[in-house]
């Protein structure tokens, strides 16, 4: 099978297409047909082998862990699924997903079927980004209904998701991202909305119930700030809570890691198949052009998801 290989860590120049072995699957695996595969700043964050993720990597490095496509071959203790299921999902994260490939091999655990409201290339862009907005929202932040929430670069990857799920929960929401990015963001459900290169949060806001902070180090002093005792700040990009607990110790402040579920992925269906939330594909690229679109996540400019097709 075709699928990217990192030759060593470090830059994009070390991406090429090359033939490699189809992955075997484990008793509770299943081997996904790949249709598209998306991309998630992790991925360029493994590629430069500085992260604790590139550690868990052996030859030939295949990094990549959101996909989308249809079961070839079902391991011997799965019984959610059979072959020919359009299925959807973030595989193995944060161990190695090796989903930049043709064929995966992935717990079913790890998947969903694929909305029939989505295609190949929406539904691979959705599984991290989407699975991390949730669980920010929900498992962590508890968010409720009426509250007031603030999502921080609610233009990105995850932010996008995270406006319409806060919405679609009951949220009064505001979203930052720069003025080019308003009418997406109010499409996308955003009750207010804040450029950040012409007025500060802080100016704008205040007495928050939860702040999702996507953004990370540029955003999150000002994400404390506009919270209201007792308020919650999620993070997901900058870690050194202590800090910004020395700053507002009145407020929860954590920094989550998403995890993989199957379950959460079928809940997060309900959304989709009710017209709630839309997963946005900025572009879709041949496989070839995976270096172009980890320069364009490092640039922290791009709009909603990119995702590539073998
Ligand atoms: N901990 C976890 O489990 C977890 C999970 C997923 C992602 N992450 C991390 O979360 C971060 C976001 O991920 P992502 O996929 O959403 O990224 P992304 O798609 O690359 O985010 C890009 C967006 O961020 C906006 N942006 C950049 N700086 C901003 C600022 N100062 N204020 C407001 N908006 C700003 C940009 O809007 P403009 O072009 O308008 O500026 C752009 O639309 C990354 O660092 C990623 O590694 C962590």
């Amino acid at each position: 099978m075709k699928a990217v290989v990192l030759s060593e860590w470090g830059g994009v120049e070390n991406f090429s297409i090359q033939d490699v072995p189809k992955p075997i699957i484990k008793a509770d695996e299943v081997l996904v047909k790949v249709n598209a595969f998306g991309v998630n700043p992790a991925d360029f964050k493994t590629r430069t082998g500085i992260t604790p993720y590139s550690k868990k990597y052996t030859h030939p490095i295949i990094l990549g862990w959101d996909i989308a496509g249809v079961i070839d071959e079902v391991g011997s203790d799965v019984t959610n699924f059979k072959t020919g299921d359009a299925v959807y999902g973030m595989v193995n994260f944060p161990e190695p997903g090796n989903a930049y490939a043709e064929y995966v091999a992935s717990p079913a655990a790890h998947l969903a079927l694929k909305p029939t409201t989505l295609s190949f290339e929406e539904a691979a862009a959705a599984p991290l980004a989407v699975l991390t907005a949730w669980q920010a929202l929900t498992e962590h932040g508890h968010l409720k209904a009426g509250e007031k929430v603030l999502v921080q670069a609610a233009s990105g990857g995850v932010g996008h998701l995270g406006v319409q799920l806060a919405k679609a929960l009951g949220g009064y929401v505001i979203g930052t991202a720069s003025g080019k990015n308003e009418a997406f963001v109010r499409s996308l459900g955003a009750d207010e909305f804040v450029d950040y290169t012409q007025n500060t949060v802080e100016e704008s806001l205040g007495d928050l119930d939860l702040v999702f902070d996507t953004a990370g180090a540029d955003t999150i002093f000002a994400s404390a700030s506009v919270l209201k005792s007792n308020g919650r700040l999620i993070s997901i990009a900058y870690a050194a809570m202590d800090k910004v607990l020395t700053m507002r110790p009145d407020i929860h402040a954590e920094r989550i890691l998403v995890h993989t579920s199957g379950d959460d992925l079928r809940t997060i269906n309900k959304f989709i198949e009710d017209g709630k939330l839309k997963i946005t594909v900025s572009q879709v690229l041949p496989a070839d052009q995976i270096a172009d679109a980890h320069q364009q996540l490092e640039s922290r400019r791009t709009t909603g998801k990119i995702v590539l097709t073998f």
